[in-house]
């Protein structure tokens, strides 16, 4: 999968995919982020990208012309299938959405800065939007990176083991079991001694029940859906 990010502060998106996971999804070949510098695409002095909003009012707004030399430059080498704009007003990022996403081949996401990006934009070139919670961050950096986070992850390969994207909370609408590693008794406080029976079956259906009374406690609305 190809996943290019628009960016007027591309040197915020260095570190999340240099590490860890992301890395060796890059490294694997698996996932390849390009981030791309939107003042790269101005042609206005000082490497303008945003202006005051028609209309009056604080903030300032991204123009039109950047974003569409950008976006356009971008098409012409690669066919997306969807172009995202991250925005607080947008669909709520669920993991439904993340592994329908994850079936993708080429996804543009558009980082918006200030007050938002011209209406026209979105109006015209933008195919989804994506909110990744109810509220508001100073851009859309951290937000495609939390998403392309959750795509990479469910890329086939990425993860060694390849049952752990399945297992992991909000797969089946319910929350992860507790999970515990050595050393056995830590200042007296025990794992649960099932955990040490070696029977599977005991073990799956004790992690079943704590997964439901997890759900149950904090998220009874997962439950409902
Ligand atoms: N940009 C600013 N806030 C955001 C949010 N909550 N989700 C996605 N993009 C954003």
């Amino acid at each position: 999968m190809k996943i290019d990010i628009i960016s007027v502060v591309p040197d915020l998106l260095n570190s999340p995919f240099a590490h860890s996971i992301m890395k060796r999804a890059n490294d694997k070949g698996l996932l390849t982020v390009n981030v791309i510098n939107l003042r790269e695409y101005t042609t206005y002095a000082r490497a303008q990208v945003d202006d005051y909003p028609f209309g009056g009012g604080a903030g300032m707004v991204m123009m039109i012309e950047p974003l569409v030399n950008a976006i356009e430059a971008l098409q012409q080498k690669t066919n997306y299938d969807e172009v995202i704009y991250l925005t607080p007003d947008g669909e709520t990022l669920q993991q439904k959405m993340a592994n329908t996403l994850s079936l993708k081949n080429n996804l543009l996401m558009i980082c918006g800065h200030y007050k938002g990006i011209d209406q026209r934009v979105r109006d015209h070139f933008i195919t989804k939007e994506i909110s990744i919670g109810d509220y508001v961050l100073s851009g859309g950096e951290l937000a495609a990176a939390v998403l392309t986070d959750a795509i990479g992850r469910l890329l086939p390969g990425v993860l060694n083991d390849e049952s752990s994207a399945l297992t992991d909370s909000f797969q089946d609408n319910l929350l992860a079991p507790p999970v515990y590693t050595r050393p056995e008794v830590f200042r007296g406080w025990e794992i649960p001694s099932i955990l040490k029976s070696g029977n599977h079956k005991l073990i799956d259906a004790w992690r079943m029940e704590q997964s439901l009374e997890r759900t149950r406690q904090r998220r009874p609305d997962l439950l409902n859906d």
